[in-house]
């Protein structure tokens, strides 16, 4: 927290009536060190980042995911970009606290070949981890492969409770429904809201566009404690009924079994 004197000043309104409240103390999301053979799956392997992976990394993305092609999120297609911003297994006590992004990576073991990738967002101060990207290579989807890699991220999402993160978030792209069919309803998070024209977007060629996102969250940690009640949310009632819908909708969340 940085030392600002903020005695002279006040909220808006007085907030927090319906949940907990809590000190404001040095929050962070430490990174965790994944390395999990599939009980399942004797050639399948979940694990993190390392320096000797950025090539295949980087390529795994520009040929499953180039629609991040000049958008803000385009650093993922160029192995040089991630020195600076990637948590590596290799320096894992440093980079698990400093570093804003984690990958963890799924390999065959049989092909010796990264079929998965999938990237990470953390916000300390927020105690947010953002589920940012996931890739599966195109000769790995479906099948044995493409189970074990769903089966172990169910795992892993249960294990970024030991982060400290009491929000996670993801944003599922719109040229499919595939993701937000497995974060809704086989992972349990909840739909937070759609999202027109959120991120530029690669067409081909030199064309973009604006893309819509579907965006989901998940309270861990104990998160919904100190989250404010819609008791106490001031909503226009355009914007209340559109929030009774949701969470009706909402309900149905989890629903399929992993
Ligand atoms: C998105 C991606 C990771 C999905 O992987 P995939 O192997 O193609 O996923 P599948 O189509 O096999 O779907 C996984 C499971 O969900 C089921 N499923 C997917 N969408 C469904 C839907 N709308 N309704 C019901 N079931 C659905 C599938 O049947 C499958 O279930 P099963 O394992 O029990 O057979 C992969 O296609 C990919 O890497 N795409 C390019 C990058 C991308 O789009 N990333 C995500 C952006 S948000």
């Amino acid at each position: 927290m940085k030392p600002i004197d903020m005695s002279s000043y006040q909220p808006y309104r007085e907030m927090g009536k319906s949940c907990e409240l809590r000190k404001i103390e040095n929050k962070r999301v430490v990174w965790p060190l994944i390395d999990r053979m599939d009980p399942q799956n004797p050639n399948f392997r979940l694990r993190t980042l390392t320096r000797d992976d950025l090539e295949a990394v980087a390529e795994l993305w520009r040929s499953s995911y180039p629609e991040v092609y000049g958008s803000v999120h385009e650093w993922i297609l160029d192995p040089r970009e991630y020195e600076e911003r990637v948590a590596f297994a290799e320096n894992w006590e440093a980079h698990a606290v400093t570093r804003p992004h984690a990958v963890m990576v799924g390999e065959d073991l049989r092909s010796n070949r990264i079929v998965m990738s999938s990237m990470y967002t953390k916000w300390d101060l927020n105690l947010q981890v953002e589920a940012s990207f996931i890739a599966i290579h195109p000769a790995y989807r479906k099948g044995p492969v493409a189970a074990s890699i769903w089966s172990n991220l169910a795992s892993f999402y249960q294990w970024l409770e030991g982060t400290g993160a009491e929000y996670v978030t993801v944003f599922c792209e719109t040229w499919h429904n595939t993701t937000q069919y497995i974060w809704f309803k086989r992972l349990g998070w909840k739909i937070a809201g759609i999202f027109p024209g959120n991120f530029t977007r690669w067409a081909g060629g030199e064309k973009e566009y604006r893309g819509c996102t579907i965006h989901f969250y998940r309270f861990l940690n104990d998160g919904d404690r100190i989250s404010t009640r819609p008791e106490e949310w001031d909503l226009l009632p355009e914007v209340k009924e559109l929030w009774d819908f949701m969470e009706k909708l909402n309900e149905h969340s989890g629903e399929d079994v992993m």
